[in-house]
């Protein structure tokens, strides 16, 4: 059955898989993003891609001067829920300003939730990740792992499920999903969609690929002593388009009027690590990406990967 759905955040990396799933499929969506990390043509090529039309506010949700009007588009757009991938996400940056990775991430999702409520439309999907996890897990992690997130990015992620948790407790007919990503890659097989962040990119495939086409000229491996098989840290890689597709997952089980509020883990349940993943995507590619082993990056952990 289609839905109507509001995408906060959805002119993202993330997002716009998101939206090409979910349109295609005959979802209406309508897109609140501030574009502060999204390129303004990432619309153009959603609209591309489903051959469908997209209704997009530009809008910050964590700026109090927007919340009426972010307030009033949902209102009016009638949804039946929401799925709420917005924020600031750069580990390294989160442990430099606190305050501000608190105030937009958890501001987002609070005004995200008191629109939905004011809709009447108590469906949310919440873009979570696998940081809630720390590092005090046995591999592979499941959905009962315990949570001991490490950095002010992934305490934003735990407390907005916390706060989710307890809206559930409050009123029975809120329907909430907590995906837990894990580490999503890849692009739309067209092409016109993909990742890319601005600035040095944080993480490691956007990197790999700057690397792939010469626009920087060697990655660095964060560490080859870690206790993993070659050393280095181990991830599980989840293709953007799977990660979309459980998405639209999320919202079927939600149709099904399942109440309360439950975690569940977006991963490949399998773990690589960053010299495999580095030679796989030479092979790919075609290409070299030159590397040279540094010290490990402050925050990172060995190795986490789903259970399948
Ligand atoms: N890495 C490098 N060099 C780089 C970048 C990364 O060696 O230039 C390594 C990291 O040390 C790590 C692996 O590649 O071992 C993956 O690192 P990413 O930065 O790509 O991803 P993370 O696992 O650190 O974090 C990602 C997302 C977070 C999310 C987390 C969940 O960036 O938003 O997964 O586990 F919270």
């Amino acid at each position: 059955m289609s839905q109507r759905v509001v995408i906060a955040g959805g002119a993202g990396y993330i997002g716009s898989h998101v939206c090409v799933e979910l349109m295609s499929r005959g979802d209406t969506l309508l897109i609140i993003d501030d574009f502060s990390n999204a390129h303004p043509e990432a619309i153009d090529r959603i609209r591309e891609l489903s051959n469908a039309n997209v209704v997009v506010l530009k809008r910050d949700l964590a700026d109090p001067m927007h919340k009426a009007d972010i307030l009033e588009a949902i209102k009016a757009f009638r949804p039946d829920g929401a799925i709420h991938l917005a924020g600031l996400k750069a580990v390294g940056e989160s442990v430099a300003e606190p305050e501000r990775y608190y105030n937009v991430n958890i501001g987002s999702a609070l005004t995200m939730i008191e629109a939905l409520k004011a809709a009447n439309a108590k469906k949310f999907v919440f873009s979570s990740s696998a940081t809630v996890y720390g590092d005090g897990n046995t591999n592979p992690v499941n959905e009962s792992g315990g949570t001991a997130p490490t950095n002010p990015y992934g305490r934003t992620k735990f407390f907005i499920e916390e706060i989710l948790k307890d809206i559930a407790i409050s009123d029975a007919d809120w329907q909430i999903v907590n995906l837990r990503y894990f580490n999503p890659v890849g692009a739309h097989p067209s092409g016109r969609i993909g990742e890319d962040p601005n600035g040095i990119p944080n993480n490691l495939f956007p990197f790999m690929a700057q690397v792939a086409v010469g626009k920087r000229d060697k990655l660095s491996v964060f560490g080859n002593d870690y206790p993993t098989r070659d050393g280095s840290g181990v991830r599980d890689y989840i293709h953007v388009c799977d990660l979309a597709k459980g998405h639209a997952a999320a919202l079927d089980y939600l149709a099904e009027d399942k109440k309360g509020a439950i975690d569940i883990n977006l991963g490949a349940g399998k773990g690589y690590s960053v010299l495999e993943a580095v030679a796989a995507f030479k092979r790919a590619s075609n290409r070299d990406i030159p590397f040279e082993i540094t010290p490990r990056r402050d925050g990172d952990i060995a190795e986490i990967y789903a259970a399948s």
